[in-house]
């Protein structure tokens, strides 16, 4: 199902406590997505990051990639800024967006790896419409990703994972490899689905080359 650009796959934000709102203004010019690196490594785009516990505990234990984490909740934009400073992590850039305009202004086979772990499921049929997984979405990210970079989703709604799956298989540039977790923590949503009953479906693809003319 294809995606109207004007409806939005994420819900209304929440009040942004003090504390977050303080380290939003104070950490931006430290943390935010026009501060530059100062190297060049592999680039991670993570849409969705939520509050950032399995952010930064990525980016801690990969420090050879960088990451830039995408929320457009303000109050885990400011949660993600705290922990970026309380654990000094100096790969991780965020911004208060919407993904697919970040993953939009990326150049083409730029990335090395495009995470979307439990993205807003919108259960109901009528829903669906708002997820992120269309098939313009993946060839965005299969245009975006380098050769061999991965699309890694993770979702605990069985019917977003098989429609995943479907979307993912159907593009041309991406080849599903994997339905493990690999090394991916438990993400604060993820555990609060296990505690209700619900299991994690995983998904990896590789960015394939595109056949050479003549092969198509
Ligand atoms: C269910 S939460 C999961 C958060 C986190 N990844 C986790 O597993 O704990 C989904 C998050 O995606 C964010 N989100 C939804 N659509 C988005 C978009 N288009 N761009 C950036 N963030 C988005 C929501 O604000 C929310 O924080």
């Amino acid at each position: 199902m294809e995606r109207d650009d004007a409806i939005r796959t994420y819900k209304a934000r929440r009040r942004v406590t003090d504390g977050q709102a303080e380290a939003i203004t104070r950490l931006l010019p430290r943390f935010g997505s026009d501060v530059p690196f100062g190297r060049d490594a592999p680039l991670v785009l993570e849409i969705g990051s939520g509050m950032g516990e399995a952010t930064a505990a990525m980016a801690a234990a990969d420090p050879a990639r960088d990451v830039l984490a995408v929320e457009v909740h303000t109050p885990g934009v400011g949660a993600l800024l705290r922990r970026l400073e309380d654990q000094g992590l100096s790969n991780v850039r965020v911004t208060e967006a919407d993904g697919l305009d970040v993953l939009r202004a990326q150049a083409p086979g730029s990335l090395d790896e495009v995470r979307v772990f439990f993205p807003d499921p919108w259960p109901k049929a009528r829903h669906h419409k708002r997820r992120l997984t269309t098939p313009a979405f993946a060839d965005l990210v299969a245009d975006r990703l380098k050769v061999g970079g991965r699309l890694h989703l993770a979702t605990d709604w069985l019917s977003y994972a098989e429609q995943a799956r479907a979307v993912v298989a159907a593009c041309r540039l991406l080849e599903v490899v994997s339905t493990e977790r690999g090394r991916r923590p438990v993400t604060r949503f993820e555990q609060q689905g296990l505690c209700a009953g619900r299991q994690p479906h995983d998904l990896v693809a590789v960015r394939t080359a595109p056949p050479r003319t003549g092969e198509a």
